[in-house]
């Protein structure tokens, strides 16, 4: 049997050179001439990385708390994957990347049955795979269009239906949130509100944005204030929808992430989305929960709309990240009613399906979830013993599961610190103006956030 992955890990960060080190500079160097390096860190050894732990090309062995932009599910090398990609069966998968929108394996359907469907949000039984996170959202708008025109459709005796307007490409849109992210594509950046060089120069869509609330933390102190301020965030969509109805750009979805990421981890509470998924309906948009970076277990559920108790919380939920393909669940209406309409040449990778399938065995297995909520609750409390020790720097510890962030209290003291912690050897990620986001793998557990509280509060006395 494969060990477990507490055997398998490290038992500490260490260090041998700054980061990056002489080796990732010299890389760095010579990489200058065929791409855009400004945002690489650091080259990394994938080989000798462990667990929670991921090693650099000088040695330098880090706690990464940040896990590739939140897409690492259970830590590097997990020996189940390794033993599963080991496996001669595999390889086939491995070897011959299909168009999978017109020749898939024979296991794909058993596979997808075994991964992406074995996790379907409620009331959702159809997926629709995708490369990346943008890729998802951006043809999960596409079907959202569709529908809406279908619905303008009349249907005669014979069931064959007919729309009433002039075919072509309409004028709707798509409301979403400021401080959103969901993507750099067009459409998706049409909707991604959360830095402004991420749109520079791009042209973009007419289309609504409303505000997203902005809460106070702890939430249970504020609760009164935070309704208040969400209440009139609802009221402000309503007004956009009608207005955006009145200039003849139908609103034909509203997309929303479950807790704004990017754009700062910004909460909302259950009953705000209860009453958003009423708008929606109620004005016959589709609700579209982006759960790119929400999902796959970090929140202590597989998907953070879990939280809000609903039984139909969404027409569309998209996925990518700790789900190591992209995609997105829908309800039957969401069906393009023809083929490649909704399609690209990969649409997906069934090898990351077949890695999906185990990596949700090992949740269940090793109950990673229960885990994410006890290591959540410890690394939240830590948060919050730091905040009160340093009054000037911290701020606005706030999160669900081990989905957690602060704020530090300027943008330049929040770079000083991410970089001490990293020559320290505990990798973190920035989001929004001035916080920290914590994106760990599921198999991080209590002893990981004492060895990372124990270095992040040395970082922060050297702030003082
Ligand atoms: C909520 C959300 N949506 C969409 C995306 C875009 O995903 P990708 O970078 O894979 O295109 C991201 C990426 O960070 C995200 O956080």
């Amino acid at each position: 049997a494969p060990k477990t992955q507490v055997e398998y890990d490290y038992d500490g960060p260490s260090m041998k050179t700054s980061v990056p080190g002489p080796r990732s500079q010299v890389l760095n160097a010579a990489h200058v001439y065929s791409q855009n390096v400004g945002a690489i860190n650091f080259f990394c050894n994938y080989d000798e990385s462990r667990g929670n732990y991921l090693v650099d090309v000088d040695g330098n062995r880090m706690l990464d708390i940040y896990t590739q932009i939140s897409s690492i599910p259970i830590g590097y090398n997990h020996p189940a994957l390794i033993k599963l990609m080991s496996d001669p069966s595999s390889l086939s998968t491995l070897v011959n990347r299909p168009a999978l929108g017109i020749l898939p394996p024979e296991n794909f359907p058993d596979k997808l049955t075994e991964s992406l469907l074995s996790v379907a949000p409620s009331g959702m039984s159809r997926v629709q795979t995708m490369a990346c996170g943008s890729c998802s959202n951006e043809n999960a708008y596409k079907a959202m269009f569709i529908l809406y025109r279908v619905s303008e459709y009349y249907y005669c005796c014979c069931h064959r239906p007919f729309y009433q307007g002039v075919p072509g490409c309409p004028d709707l849109s798509i409301l979403s949130f400021m401080g959103a992210f969901h993507g750099r594509t067009m459409g998706c950046l049409a909707t991604t509100h959360s830095k402004a060089i991420h749109k520079l120069d791009v042209p973009s869509f007419d289309w609504p944005i409303a505000p997203f609330p902005k809460l106070q933390y702890p939430l249970e102190e504020f609760t009164r204030e935070n309704a208040q301020e969400e209440a009139r965030c609802l009221e402000e969509v309503e007004d956009l929808i009608v207005k955006w109805r009145q200039k003849g750009k139908p609103v034909a979805g509203i997309v929303i992430e479950p807790i704004q990421a990017e754009g700062g981890d910004n909460h909302a509470s259950p009953d705000f989305f209860r009453n958003l998924r009423n708008i929606a309906r109620k004005h016959g948009c589709a609700f579209h929960v982006d759960e790119v970076q929400t999902g796959g277990g970090n929140t202590g559920k597989l998907w953070a709309h879990e939280h809000w108790g609903m039984d139909d919380p969404a027409d569309i939920v998209s996925f990518s990240k700790k789900l190591l393909t992209g995609g997105y669940y829908h309800r039957d209406e969401l069906q393009a009613d023809k083929p490649y309409r909704i399609f690209n040449t990969w649409m997906g990778d069934p090898s990351k399906n077949l890695l999906l399938a185990e990596v949700l065995n090992v949740i269940r297995r090793e109950n990673l979830l229960e885990e994410v909520t006890r290591s959540g609750k410890a690394l939240l409390n830590g948060l919050y013993d730091l905040q009160a020790q340093f009054p000037g720097l911290l701020s606005r510890a706030r999160g669900q599961g081990t989905f957690c962030a602060i704020d530090i209290c300027d943008d330049a003291t929040r770079s000083s610190i991410l970089l001490k912690a990293r020559d320290k050897g505990v990798l973190l990620g920035g989001c929004g103006d001035r916080s920290i986001r914590f994106r760990p793998s599921l198999v991080f557990k209590e002893y990981h956030v004492h060895i990372f509280l124990n270095i992040f509060s040395e970082v922060l006395a050297q702030h003082k």
